[in-house]
């Protein structure tokens, strides 16, 4: 299959159309880039799980054209932490599963009966669903337990020849993919971090971690991997004595000089910004990789605010295959 990559108002009509066919599209969200199709569509849904190579046993975020959808896809619209939640954070990265309705094919949810759903806040992405007037399913548009797009450039890299169409929107704005949580009777299960800090969820309710059982799949330990190795460090002055025989490259937080003993280093947030990390991140760990090192040595961000949701990237990058 040719992939093309579009921009613009004909590339959304191109998109909307392609959903209407029961086909996959590339869509830019504020997070990372989907993998777009029509979440009522069993078929559709299909097509997602086989262009990832995702096991049928992860289940989709459905994202939502307009409020009025959330009472169509599940039973908690009425819920008034749920109706906080969306009144703070959407359009916008938190996803929220919830107790799903029968209108969601089984397959979207991996047989669970909740559904996640989010809205996102991208202009593009929202032209596309509010032209197609429907919800669509959409994960990150990487091949299965890769690192996850952030540039139109990058889904090529990951799913080109095997979907039509790419709809370019720049690279995305925050670069980590949604906070996933699940409310419950007045609290909130953090499923997994992301750009809706834990700090901001606990002021409008408590927030507990995830049990050991795996819920999201997100969470299985090797995630978001790059073909090279990769080893986390406790803290900065570990690279600076960095003594590795390999050839390694340095992922670094905020440094300006790079270690003699490492190759090449790419540098996350010259200003100290973790919003501007949360958005070089994915990108410099593709650069990296494709670099040919033996191995990526990654310094740890702050581990508060957005750090969390980076550090939780870099672990299960930095995983055991
Ligand atoms: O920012 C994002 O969330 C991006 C953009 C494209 O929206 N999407 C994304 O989707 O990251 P994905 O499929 O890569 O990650 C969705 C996560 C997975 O860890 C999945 O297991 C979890 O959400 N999830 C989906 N439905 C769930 C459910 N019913 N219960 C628990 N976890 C669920
Ligand atoms: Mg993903």
């Amino acid at each position: 299959m040719n992939t093309i990559i579009a921009s613009g108002a004909g590339g959304v009509e191109q998109a909307a159309n392609l959903l209407r066919l029961g086909e996959v599209v590339a869509l830019p969200t504020e997070t990372v880039y989907g993998l777009a199709g029509d979440a009522l569509n069993a078929g559709a849904a299909a097509k997602i799980f086989e262009t990832k190579e995702r096991p049928a046993f992860d289940p989709l975020i459905v994202h939502l054209p307009s409020l009025d959808w959330l009472d169509r896809l599940t039973t908690a619209a009425a819920d008034p932490l749920v109706a906080e939640l969306i009144r703070r954070f959407w359009p916008g990265p938190l996803t929220l599963v919830l107790p799903r309705r029968p209108l969601v094919p089984d397959l979207v949810t991996s047989g669970l009966p909740t559904v996640a759903v989010r809205m996102s806040a991208h202009p593009v992405f929202r032209a596309v669903l509010e032209q197609f007037g429907k919800p669509v399913a959409a994960p990150s548009a990487n091949r299965f337990g890769r690192i996850s797009p952030t540039a139109a450039e990058h889904v090529l890299e990951e799913l080109g020849g095997r979907i039509p169409l790419i709809l370019n929107g720049g690279p995305c704005a925050i670069g980590v993919e949604s906070t996933v949580v699940a409310p419950e009777a007045g609290a909130l299960r953090l499923l997994r971090a992301g750009p809706v800090t834990t700090e901001e969820l606990a002021a409008i309710a408590p927030v507990h971690a995830a049990g050991s059982i795996i819920e999201a799949p997100g969470q299985l330990a090797s995630h978001y991997a790059p073909g090279t190795r990769v080893l986390l460090l406790t803290s900065a002055a570990e690279a600076d004595a960095w003594n590795g025989p390999e050839n390694a490259g340095l992922l670094a937080w905020s440094r300006s000089l790079r270690p003699p003993r490492f190759s090449t280093m790419e540098v996350l947030t010259p200003a100290n910004d973790p919003r501007e990390a949360a958005a070089h991140l994915f990108a410099a760990m593709r650069r990296l990789d494709a670099q040919g090192l033996d191995l990526i040595v990654a310094e740890p961000p702050p581990a508060h605010g957005l750090g969390v949701a980076i550090l939780d990237r870099l672990r299960k990058s930095a995983a055991p295959r």
